[in-house]
C-alpha cells in the first residue's frame, strides 16, 4: 500500500477559479504536502473570495502575472475547455508542472502544441481524468489487471448532463462539444481497460433543443468506437435533461469481459438530501467530511502533488491525453460528416 503522502512542499498556483477551480484551491489548500501560492482569474472578485476561504497569499487578474511567480513550481488549469492550449504553452515557458483539466484540449493540434511545449520544458504534465479515482473504476481496473474478469470486449458507457450545465453553469458551452466535456471521461476509462487505441469511429449528434435557446453545440452525440485489438465501446451524452432531476448528473457503466461483467449505475444518487427549495446528490463520491474534502477529484490532485514531489510520471501523462483527443475528435469529425472516421 502507498503511502498517502510523499514528504516535501510543492509551491502551488490555480488558474481559473470558477466552479471546478474551487475544488483544486480547496484540495491543494488541504493537501499535506503543498502550499497553495496565489489563485489567478479574469474575475477577480471571484478569485479574491476564494483566497479568503481557503488561503493564498496572491490573487492575480491576469494569470501571466502568477506564472511570473518564481517560487510556485506547479500550477493547475482549470479554464474553459478551449483555453487549455494557451494556459498550457505559457505555464510550461514559464517552467510549470502543470495539472490540466480535462479534456487536454478540443482539437488535436492544440494538444500536439502542448505536447510540444512539455517536450521542451522537460516538466510533467497530468491530464486530470480524475474519475479513474472512483472506486467502482479503479476497482474494475485492478480486477481486469489481476486478470480476475478475463479480457475485456465491449462497454456502453452513458455520461449526461441536467440543462442546467449548458444554459447557467458554463458561459462557455458553445466553445466545447459533449465528446469533450463529457464523454471524455468515461473514452478514458475505456481506453485504460482495454489498454488500446481507436481505430474506427462512427458518430452521431443532433442540434434542437439548445439551438433553439440560442446555444450552438449539439444536445446529444452517440459513438461507436472499433479499439486497434478488437474492443468495442458505445458512447452516449446529452446535456438536455430536465432541471428537475435530483442530481445534474446520470451514469451509467457497463463492462463485457470474456469472463465476468462490470455494472456501475449511478443514475440513483446513492444519497439524496432535499431542502424546501431543492434536492440533491451528497453522495460519498465528492465532497467534504469534517471539513476535508474527499473523494475522487481530491485523489486526483493528491496524485500529481506526490508525483511531482517523488518526480514520477504521473498516471494519466500528454501522451494519453494526445491519443484521448484524437478520438474526441473523430467523434465530432464524424458526427458532422455523417461517415465513419478511420484513424
Ligand atoms: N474533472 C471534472 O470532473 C470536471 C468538472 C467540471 C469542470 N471540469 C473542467 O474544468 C475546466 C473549468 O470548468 P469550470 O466548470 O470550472 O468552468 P467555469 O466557467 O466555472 O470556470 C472557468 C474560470 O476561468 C476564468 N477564465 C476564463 N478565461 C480566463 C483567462 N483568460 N484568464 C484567467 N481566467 C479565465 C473564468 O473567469 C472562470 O472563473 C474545464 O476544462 C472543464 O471541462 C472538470
Amino acid at each position: 500500500m502507498a503511502k498517502a503522502y510523499a514528504d516535501g512542499m510543492l509551491k502551488y498556483g490555480v488558474i481559473g477559479a470558477g466552479t471546478h477551480g474551487e475544488n483544486h484551491i480547496k484540495c491543494v489548500s488541504a493537501a499535506n504536502n503543498a502550499q497553495l501560492i496565489a489563485i489567478a482569474d479574469l474575475n477577480l472578485s471571484r478569485a479574491r473570495a476564494m483566497a479568503a476561504k481557503y488561503g493564498g497569499r496572491e490573487v492575480f487578474e491576469d494569470y501571466r502575472q502568477l506564472l511570473a511567480v518564481e517560487e510556485i513550481e506547479a500550477v493547475s488549469i482549470v479554464l474553459p475547455d478551449h483555453l487549455h492550449r494557451q494556459g498550457c504553452e505559457e505555464a510550461f515557458a514559464a517552467g510549470k508542472h502543470v495539472l490540466v483539466e480535462k479534456p487536454l484540449a478540443t482539437s488535436v493540434e492544440d494538444a500536439e502544441a502542448i505536447l510540444a511545449a512539455q517536450q521542451a520544458s522537460g516538466k510533467k504534465l497530468m491530464v486530470n481524468w480524475s474519475n479513474r479515482w472512483m472506486h467502482s473504476f479503479a476497482q474494475t481496473k485492478a480486477a481486469l489487471d489481476a486478470g480476475d474478469l478475463g479480457d475485456p470486449l465491449y462497454c456502453y458507457a452513458r455520461l449526461n448532463n441536467t440543462l442546467f450545465v449548458p444554459t447557467k453553469m458554463l458561459a462557455w458551452a458553445a466553445d466545447t462539444r459533449l465528446p469533450f466535456w463529457l464523454i471524455c471521461h468515461r473514452y478514458d476509462i475505456a481506453r485504460w481497460f482495454f489498454k488500446a487505441e481507436a481505430k474506427r469511429v462512427n458518430a452521431v449528434c443532433r442540434s434542437v433543443k439548445l439551438r433553439s435557446m440560442g446555444i450552438d453545440t449539439p444536445d446529444f452525440y452517440q459513438a461507436t468506437v472499433e479499439f486497434d485489438n478488437g474492443c468495442v465501446g458505445n458512447f452516449e451524452s446529452c446535456w438536455i435533461m430536465p432541471e428537475s432531476m435530483p442530481y445534474m448528473v446520470d451514469s451509467k457503466f457497463e463492462l463485457i469481459c470474456t469472463d465476468g461483467y462490470v455494472n456501475v449505475d449511478a443514475a440513483l444518487p446513492d444519497f439524496v438530501m432535499g431542502t424546501n427549495e431543492k434536492a440533491t446528490n451528497k453522495g460519498v463520491l465528492y465532497g467534504e467530511v469534517m471539513g476535508e474534502p474527499v473523494g475522487f477529484v481530491n485523489q486526483s490532485i493528491k496524485h500529481f502533488i506526490n508525483a511531482i514531489l517523488l518526480d514520477q510520471e504521473p498516471l494519466i501523462t500528454g501522451h494519453d491525453g494526445l491519443m484521448i483527443t484524437k478520438a474526441l475528435a473523430a467523434m465530432v469529425e464524424s458526427a458532422e460528416k455523417g461517415e465513419p472516421v478511420d484513424l
